[in-house]
């Protein structure tokens, strides 16, 4: 099925980098979490007290110590969600955020662990997803995709457990396996999530793994070679291994970073010393992401501002970053196709010039 795009045509008043203008660029987003999409005003007093995370009074978010912590508030919050109704507005409304921000298509991350209520019959749990997600698409035009994320501090049985269960379930919705979670506290872990993440590559599986967030590059190495994901989540401490970050380069391994999560949760001192800049310009193809919009407070339009103006990006260099989010994405490859070619009209181009793997069809989209 071709999915009608809703991309408005740029507007020659737009200033370059205005916010409008980055609105306008067409890109995905492949870097968002379901848990970190439920609203902060379900959290009553009670449960964010019990959570320990105290609420910015300017902005009402949540103000986290670390990663610990913030993985902490996830299994308070997720647990309020025991109606199908607002998993599938929860669902709905990404769309909605996605079509606001100029984002076609989102690469949606859900990791059961965080879900009490829903851990015992997760197709039921995807079932709404699928729902909310196919009205937003009907609505908005905005295609989704879930990807299944392991813990890497849960235990093996857990692990191969979830694994069984996509690889027998095989919903529609879910597109990839992934690993989030405290890296820090997991260890090195790559050896036994290795076979996991070549069973499920084996069944058509898409595949990507958090690393070098809460682990140094080690991490990136072990997500890179043992596994062997297409898309490395943060993935941003490889910027202290100048031979990774050649390697990166040279095998096109994308990023999804995510500035502003990177600097709540203390990974990172401040926007203006983030490693995205010198990864980009080493030629590592990076994205730009949300990673938990409600829980920091941000939009992909945010994103692209701040780094634009952090690091003076031009509609070039934007024009790339989207141009990686798209390619790196797991939208089907018709969608990528459409995408594609809405990102070059925008920037005046007059083909797509995406890597164009699959059969080659017209650019329309
Ligand atoms: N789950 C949600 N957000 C996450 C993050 N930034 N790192 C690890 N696990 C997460
Ligand atoms: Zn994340």
């Amino acid at each position: 099925m071709v999915v009608p795009t809703t991309f408005e045509p740029p507007r020659p008043w737009d200033e370059p980098c205005s916010p409008d203008w980055i609105r306008r660029l067409p890109k995905a987003e492949v870097h968002l979490h379901l848990e970190g999409c439920v609203p902060t005003d379900t959290i009553g007093a009670e449960d964010s007290r019990r959570s320990g995370v105290g609420f910015d009074p300017q902005d009402g978010t949540p103000i986290f110590r670390d990663l610990a912590s913030f993985l902490a508030f996830l299994d308070h919050s997720c647990a309020l969600i025991t109606d199908g109704g607002q998993l599938e507005k929860i669902a709905y409304d990404i769309a909605v955020r996605a079509a606001a921000n100029g984002v076609g298509h989102v690469d949606v991350i859900f990791n059961p662990v965080h879900w009490p209520a829903w851990r015992p019959d997760l197709e039921k749990f995807v079932g709404h997803l699928d729902r909310g997600f196919a009205s937003g698409e009907a609505d908005h035009g905005v295609t989704a995709g879930l990807c299944l994320s392991l813990t890497r501090t849960q235990s093996p049985g857990e692990s191969v457990e979830l694994v069984d269960w996509l690889l027998s379930a095989r919903p529609d919705r879910v597109v990839a396996l992934s690993v989030d979670g405290n890296e820090s506290a997991a260890g090195r872990t790559g050896q036994r999530f290795a076979p996991l993440f070549e069973r499920a590559r084996g069944a058509g599986f898409h595949t990507c793994a958090h690393a070098g967030e809460s682990s140094g590059s080690e991490g990136v190495r072990d997500a890179v070679d043992l596994l062997r994901v297409e898309r490395v989540d943060h993935g941003i401490r490889a910027a202290e291994d100048p031979a990774l970050v050649e390697q990166l380069a040279a095998r096109a391994v994308p990023l999804d970073i995510c500035p502003t999560s990177n600097v709540r949760l203390g990974v990172v001192t401040s926007l203006t010393t983030h490693p995205i800049e010198r990864l980009r310009a080493a030629g590592v193809p990076v994205s730009v992401n949300t990673d938990d919009p409600l829980l920091f407070g941000v939009s992909v339009v945010d994103e692209y501002l701040s780094c634009s103006e952090a690091f003076s990006w031009d509609p070039v260099v934007l024009g790339e970053v989207a141009r990686t989010s798209i390619e790196s994405s797991f939208a089907e490859p018709e969608r990528k196709r459409g995408l594609h070619a809405a990102l070059a009209l925008f920037l005046g181009e007059s083909r797509a010039p995406g890597p164009r793997s699959e059969s080659s069809g017209d650019d329309s989209c």
